[in-house]
């Protein structure tokens, strides 16, 4: 048995997971994993070096041997390295998004990626995100949190987020894309999207972030006892 203790945060893209998982590790001072770049760097890897989205055996070697590192910054985000490459900016993007989505579809990459995961359970704790954290990767987690809010919001987030990079985009094929990409991660065979059966569902759609955080983080408190900042 892990001592350990892990907080899971699982949701859509656009659900707020990132951001609140982010801020809650930075506050309580545990370890952060966003699985989901985990997912990105190695969709990354697989279309520099020309793997077939498809080609699940040659992705299943990437995953095995990812040369990943997460360095922690100040604000509490990592910097990602692939290779000792700084890949931070250039897994966020939309294409790389859908393609992350296609790889993790696949049952022999996902369990190639499972150690690497594991391996971020260290003292004095882990909270995470992702899709399967509460539900396949930490199933003993002591807090699971599943964020989910609307499609429109979750693209108009999206699309937001676009404009102040000065990245025009189309609100409309934002959303299509979102439910594209909701629908692949909800219907794969192996560790689709769902809230674990112990997990508590908070729906952001009407919520500022510091709402969600605030709602989170009391129950933190309330399985913890643990008194952040
Ligand atoms: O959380 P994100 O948008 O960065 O994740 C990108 C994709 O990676 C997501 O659409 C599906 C995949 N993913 C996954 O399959 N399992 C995870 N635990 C995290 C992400």
């Amino acid at each position: 048995m892990n001592i350990i203790p892990v907080i899971t945060i699982d949701g859509p893209s656009g659900s707020g997971k990132g951001t609140i998982g982010q801020l809650l590790a930075k506050d309580i001072h545990w370890h952060f994993l966003d699985s989901g770049a985990l997912y990105r760097v190695l969709a990354f890897d697989a279309v520099e070096k020309g793997v077939e989205l498809f080609d699940e055996a040659q992705l299943a070697i990437l995953a095995k041997a990812l040369p990943v590192k997460f360095i922690p910054q100040a604000d509490g985000s990592s910097q990602v390295l692939l290779q000792d490459r700084d890949v931070s900016q250039a897994i966020r993007t939309e294409e790389i998004g859908n393609a992350a989505s296609k790889v993790g579809a696949w049952p022999k990459v996902r369990a190639a990626l499972v150690d690497c995961q594991h391996a971020f359970r260290q003292a004095p704790g882990l909270v995470t995100d992702g899709r399967d954290m509460g539900t396949i990767i930490f199933p003993d987690a002591a807090l699971k949190i599943f964020l989910s809010a609307s499609a429109q919001e979750r693209a108009t987030r999206r699309y937001n987020q676009l404009k102040q990079k000065g990245i025009n985009v189309s609100l409309g094929d934002l959303c299509n894309e979102l439910l594209e990409r909701d629908k692949r991660d909800q219907e794969r065979q192996v560790a689709p999207l769902v809230p674990a059966a112990d997990a508590i569902i908070i729906d952001t759609t009407h919520c500022a972030i510091d709402e969600v955080l605030q709602q989170v983080k009391g129950w933190v408190n309330k399985v913890f006892s643990l008194h952040e900042k």
